[in-house]
């Protein structure tokens, strides 16, 4: 099977992203990594990147030393995806808001990663806002970027019962379990072409979104 080549755009600890490179490494999925992007500097996913061999750039800052500002970053980053040529991109927890012209400029479908079982709580601080709205069910999604956040068609779900005494820390770390399994199923749904995301609107064998409940 051709194995789909596949982008990763990180801004932190980068343990879905870990996830990946682990399943391409085993030959569990039919993927291949073709170039890991952060834009901070330190982030833990660049060491990933690195101890896996895969080619990763970092744009933080600009020559000078100053922190590079979105505009700066999007062009470099649309100059590495037209090199690389990914047949998909992966916003594994990548933490800015990227321009609609970017969106349209990447050179494929994009996909996002969130903690929320959208549509509901997009942006920030979804563990905290569940919480304090007392919903039973959290877990995360897989969508579609587009140029409005968090909106685009919700791919994959991963749903989890909110237990009593849950805290935001505890619903962190039971949400990224799940999200450690959606994206690896999401990646061999798109890879065996289940999903088919060139489409338009997005072709699916099942109804979306698919939802995994844990
Ligand atoms: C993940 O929980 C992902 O859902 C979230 O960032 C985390 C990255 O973890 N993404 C967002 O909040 C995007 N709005 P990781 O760096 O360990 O993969």
């Amino acid at each position: 099977m051709k194995k789909l080549k596949i982008a990763v755009l990180v801004s932190g600890s980068g343990s879905n992203l870990q996830v990946m490179i682990d399943a391409m490494q085993a030959g569990r999925l039919p993927i291949e990594i073709v170039g890991v992007i952060s834009n901070v500097a330190d982030a833990y996913a660049v060491v990933r990147a690195n101890n896996a061999g895969v080619r990763t750039a970092v744009l933080s800052h600009v020559p000078n030393g100053k922190k590079m500002g979105i505009r700066t970053f999007e062009k470099h980053a649309l100059e590495l995806l037209d090199e690389w040529s990914p047949d998909l991109v992966v916003l594994a927890g990548f933490m800015r808001v990227l321009s609609a012209e970017f969106i349209q400029n990447v050179p494929c479908a994009m996909i996002n990663l969130h903690p929320s079982l959208l549509p509901n709580y997009k942006g920030l601080d979804t563990h905290e806002r569940v919480l304090k709205s007392g919903d039973t069910l959290h877990g995360c999604s897989i969508h579609v970027v587009t140029a409005e956040l968090d909106a685009g068609q919700v791919l994959t779900q991963a749903v989890l019962d909110v237990a009593q005494g849950d805290t935001p820390e505890s619903l962190r770390l039971r949400v990224q379990k799940l999200e450690h399994a959606l994206v690896p199923f999401t990646l061999e749904l798109i890879a065996k072409g289940v999903l088919e995301l060139d489409e338009t609107p997005i072709s699916s064998n099942l109804p979306l979104p698919i939802k995994l409940y844990f």
